[in-house]
């Protein structure tokens, strides 16, 4: 590709696969585990209440304050705490929205065509955007008489960005990063017996990203309520040890923490008692500490060890989890609890042989991942963490990078309980308190997550990057890291050269593009183990075949990448020939909104995603499945739709992972090629319509045949779900794949045609996509058009069982008119999570 600048201008359709939205075996195995817990799921007397239904939203203004409920009118706002009139329950909020979170307002906003917007996907939003820049949220909350005594604290998973938190009219606290979780005690304030009302503002004048970031309370909320003497959050931990005896089994010791906190007056007596449950719930150890005294208004540590024989470990294959409910206790009464998530596995990394799990030597064949999809933008219902990974899983990836942000507490579960590793990143390099902070509820947050292999201390913080300041500043996270969880090592992400101050600070070097300088690294420094820690940036768009920058589009054959990276072939060969580096994180798994590269407006997303923005493969997925998966692969592309290039050459590849490929045009071989491995096949076609079709044989049989056929036009419209029964749970999603077929039912690969849709019954429309990155429609209105092929409908449950009809049409306007479809969703019955 030829050289283009950095972030400014670098610049089949037949690729569906039933898997990547049939359930697909990772999720069915998932979903059939049992439930162990959440990172810290409650158990009475602890209540946990989920915090999404029933809020109001309302636009404000970031500088006109009469548009802003008069807030920064007089300058004087925070002059009494508890003046806030806007937080009480007399504040009129009829005009305000009605929604439920998570909630993204910018996924709501329309494009805008100015520069300065474009790693944020153009998006209006900033300082220059201040009438679409804040936004207030509004919930009454019924504290119950009974809870009078009780701690109440609202714990936000994470808000983007600068939260300003009221309750009854007073300013209860901030929290200005977009990732971290954040929570505020709300005793003092309550008013129990009564309505309550919490107000957010927050507003994204301010952003951390070079990449969207959305806006808004795009992640849970909870309302938790304990004792007076209760657990500090997440304190707990469960460091887990095997133990290897000969001729005896194995057994896992654990070293088991936490934190006691007495917000009463009096001291209190108490214990701690850890009970180790397997993923049937059956107790298979105990550990109680020695009764301690917590003084009033004071906090202790308590630990224990214990021991189980034989435990199930926590791998890629079968990911078992075990799960401690830790509770205190004053003379033999439980005054607190929660349950703990954690894997009992082993992790260690070799100078000389990379990445081991359970002392298995294991590749790490990851992608980095921003946290947005289609549809929905950052705010994702659980359920599409899910979806997601199980796309990843099924291309036989087997970690991913949280780049460059803690993740969403549902994607580090899904990770746990889908058998995926995970390279855990914080937002701000920094050692300053923010910085800590930060870096500290990540830790705290995922330690015991078995998922987890590493910590991550930033990405290409440059300013840093070569300075003395960089190797002290990451040395102190280092050593924070360290104190806060002993039991895995610390990398960040570096840009060339390599031999920088921050990497002198690193346990693992994490390697950053530029292949050429890697190995000279690893002689100079052959005690230091390595990572790729983001590579590729490979650009294609999916069901595209030949470059147009006209249109904004890059073929999909594995040939463009940006000047600092690298296309997929060259960095996997590259990486798998190296034993001593653990594997490498593509840049990147999904599409993602913003860095439009390589092209930039009318681009809005990016097109360095091995799947597009829905999820749907592009050609390059079945290169990664073919070499790093473990099923046999055949991928025949370019479609076989191309009228207007009758007797030209067209360039048809193959990804397999057999011995030998043979093509066939219209019946007629076009010779045989043999596999060289991590490569693809080249056969140079005359076009003519018909069908193309590849023949893959292993040990002389012929073993998996591809083929694609020239279609006729979209004659009627076709549904296929992920999931044909999705819980009634108000939060439950069903992913929606459209397809238009031809008069023969062949799913046309260049169709283009606008489906519009219409949701009726127990469910509603939260959002559409189709992959494009250059399509500035709506993602909330029910209608979208295809892109070569494919477009996307997410629909959610309502509370109430019963069925989803969704019907996909086509208007009189554009033409042609298709026959429409109907698919019904059964929704089920469940006991919905208790909420407030
Ligand atoms: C990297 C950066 C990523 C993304 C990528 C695009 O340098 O860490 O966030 O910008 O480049 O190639």
């Amino acid at each position: 590709m030829p050289s283009l600048t950095r972030r400014t201008l670098l610049g089949s359709g037949a690729a569906t696969l039933a898997s990547t939205f049939l359930s697909g075996s990772a999720i069915a195995r998932a979903a059939g585990l049992a439930d162990v817990g959440s990172a810290a799921a409650s158990v009475a007397p602890r209540e946990r209440l989920l915090l999404d239904f029933g809020w109001k939203f309302f636009q404000g203004h970031s500088s006109d304050p009469s548009r802003d409920l008069g807030f920064g009118a007089g300058q004087g706002d925070f002059a009494k705490s508890g003046s806030f009139d806007f937080a009480t329950e007399k504040f009129d909020d009829s005009k305000w929205r009605s929604l439920n979170l998570p909630h993204d307002w910018a996924v709501e906003l329309p494009f805008v065509h100015d520069e300065a917007q474009e790693g944020h996907g153009y998006k209006p939003l900033g300082r220059r955007y201040p009438e679409t820049s804040v936004g207030w949220y509004r919930r009454l909350i019924d504290i119950p008489e009974s809870d009078r005594g009780r701690r109440v604290t609202v714990e936000f998973d994470g808000a983007f960005r600068d939260a300003l938190v009221f309750l009854n009219g007073f300013f209860i606290g901030r929290n200005d990063n977009g990732y971290a979780p954040f929570s505020f005690d709300l005793t003092d304030l309550i008013n129990p017996g009564a309505k309550n009302v919490l107000v957010v503002r927050l507003d994204a004048s301010f952003g951390d990203g070079w990449f969207y970031e959305g806006a808004g309370i795009y992640r849970h909320v909870w309302l938790t309520k304990t004792d007076s003497l209760h657990l500090g959050r997440w304190e707990s931990y469960v460091r887990t040890e095997i133990v290897h005896a000969a001729g005896k089994d194995n057994s896992a010791t654990l070293g088991l923490g936490t934190i006691v906190q007495n917000e009463g007056r009096q001291a209190e007596v108490c214990r701690v008692r850890w009970q180790i449950l397997d993923a049937a719930g059956k107790q298979v150890a105990t550990a109680d500490t020695a009764l301690q005294t917590v003084a009033g208004g004071g906090a202790a540590n308590f630990t224990a060890t214990a021991t189980f024989a034989n435990p199930a470990l926590w791998s890629l294959e079968t990911p078992t989890l075990y799960s401690a409910i830790v509770t205190v206790e004053t003379s033999g009464k439980a005054r607190d609890a929660e349950q703990v998530r954690f894997g009992v596995r082993s992790i260690s990394f070799d100078v000389d042989k990379g990445f081991f799990l359970n002392g298995k030597s294991v590749k790490v064949k990851g992608t980095c991942n921003h946290q947005d999809h289609a549809g929905v933008g950052a705010a994702l219902p659980d359920r599409l963490q899910w979806f997601r990974l199980a796309v990843l899983k099924e291309m036989g990836s087997n970690a991913v990078r949280t780049s460059h942000n803690m993740p969403t507490p549902e994607w580090v579960e899904a990770c746990d309980r889908m058998g995926m590793m995970m390279l855990c990143e914080t937002r701000m390099m920094d050692s300053n308190p923010e910085g800590l902070a930060q870096l500290e509820l990540m830790i705290k947050r995922y330690r015991n997550s078995p998922a987890i292999i590493l910590w991550s201390m930033g990405n290409e913080e440059w300013p840093l990057q070569s300075t003395e300041h960089g190797e002290h500043v990451v040395a102190t996270m280092v050593a924070r890291s360290h104190a806060l969880d002993p039991t895995r090592l610390c990398t960040a992400a570096t840009t060339a050269p390599f031999a920088n101050s921050v990497a002198k600070s690193l346990d693992v070097e994490g390697f950053n593009y530029t292949l050429k300088d890697i190995d000279a690294y690893h002689t100079a420094h052959p005690h230091q183990p390595a990572i790729g820690t983001e590579t590729a940036s490979t650009v294609s768009t999916r069901g595209i075949y030949t470059t147009d920058k006209l249109r904004n589009w890059v073929s999909a054959y594995d040939l463009n990448h940006t000047e600092w990276s690298e296309i997929a072939e060259d960095w996997w060969s590259f990486y798998a020939a190296r034993p001593w580096l653990a594997g490498g994180f593509a840049w990147t798994g999904f599409d993602y909104r913003g860095e439009p590269t390589p092209y930039g407006w009318p681009s809005i997303n990016s097109q360095f995603g091995i799947v597009d923005m829905c999820g749907f493969p592009k050609d390059n997925y079945f290169y990664y499945k073919a070499w790093w998966g473990t099923e046999p692969v055949l991928h025949l592309f370019p479609h076989w739709n191309w009228e207007d290039r009758i007797g030209e050459i067209v360039p048809v590849w193959v990804h397999s992972n057999l011995d030998e490929v043979e093509l066939f045009l219209n019946g007629k071989s076009l010779g045989s090629q043999k596999v060289s491995p991590l490569g693809h096949l080249e056969w140079k076609v005359r076009y003519e319509a018909g069908v193309i079709e590849a023949r893959g044989s292993k040990g002389g049989k012929v073993l998996l045949t591809e083929r694609r056929e020239t279609t006729g036009k979209a004659a009627t419209i076709k549904l296929t779900v992920d999931r044909a029964e999705i819980d009634a749970d108000g939060e439950d999603v069903a992913v929606l794949r459209v397809e238009v077929l031809d008069a023969a039912g062949r799913s046309v690969p260049t169709a283009d045609n606008q489906i519009s849709f219409k949701i009726s019954g127990e469910g509603a429309l939260i959002g559409v996509g189709n992959g494009d990155p250059n399509c500035q429609e709506s993602d909330k209105e029910p209608k979208r058009s295809l892109f070569n092929g494919l477009a996307q409908v997410i629909v959610q449950a309502t509370k109430n069982p019963g069925t989803i009809v969704v019907e996909a049409y086509t208007e009189e306007w554009p033409g042609p008119k298709l026959s429409s479809t109907t698919l019904r969703i059964a929704t089920k019955a469940v006991v919905p999570r208790p909420s407030a």
